[in-house]
């Protein structure tokens, strides 16, 4: 199987899990997949939040309501993809720069649901390049800091964030403890966030296989 059509298929096997409230939307072809298939159960399902403008326009283009996450109280489920998967759940993410609003909706929601194929399940954490947004004045404050972390960082150019901010993608980290070097990064000056969602980790993993979509938790 392709692998879109792998992502298709967890995007069909999250709608199982919508709630009839309003649920928290991700971001990236996977997320998307998962709006379309949405969109064929709207009116099953209150409204939306989104984790980017991209999403929010997808959402709207199909004629999905999308609310502020200021206006709402705790979203039952949040759905997106992930750039890497451990099986305790841990993640990369932010391959599509939207990692900021991803782990502030995350945060807001009961469940997180990480849609994948196998391609991105991964035994350690740090193939993809780890995206950490930062303060632009702050950039080569930062990247100094991740230097001395291990890792190499490389500016994401012509790429800025929907919070105007600039990202980081840092190389060759070895990523044994995810839970702490989340906490490390973020302490760094500059840094909003950065793109390992640990300590927050998925709740459920629908795991897109040539066998068929398996369930983790
Ligand atoms: C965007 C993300 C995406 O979830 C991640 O990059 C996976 O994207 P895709 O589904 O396109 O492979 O974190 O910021």
């Amino acid at each position: 199987m392709k692998q879109d059509e792998l992502k298709q298929a967890v995007a069909r096997a999250a709608i199982d899990y919508v709630p009839q409230g309003i649920i928290g939307v991700g971001t990236g072809s996977t997320a998307n997949f998962f709006i379309d298939e949405l969109a064929t159960i709207r009116g099953r399902f209150e409204a939306a939040v989104a984790s980017s403008e991209a999403t929010a326009q997808r959402l709207k283009n199909h004629g999905i309501q999308v609310l502020d996450l200021n206006s709402v109280g705790e979203l039952e489920i949040y759905v997106d993809g992930a750039d890497e998967i451990t099986r305790h759940m841990h993640m990369i993410k932010g391959g599509g720069g939207a990692l900021t609003r991803e782990k502030i909706v995350a945060a807001c929601s009961k469940k997180f649901i990480c849609l994948a194929d196998d391609s991105k399940l991964v035994e350690v954490l740090g193939k993809f390049p780890l995206p950490v947004e930062v303060i632009p004045m702050a950039q080569s404050h930062v990247a100094r800091e991740l230097v001395k972390l291990g890792g190499q960082p490389v500016l994401r150019t012509g790429f800025t964030t929907d919070n105007g901010n600039v990202i980081l993608d840092v190389h060759n980290l070895a990523i044994t403890n995810p839970v702490e070097l989340e906490k490390q990064i973020n302490q760094i000056v500059g840094v909003v966030t950065n793109g390992l969602f640990a300590q927050r980790p998925a709740d459920i993993l629908l795991l897109g296989t040539a066998d068929g979509v398996k369930t983790m938790q």
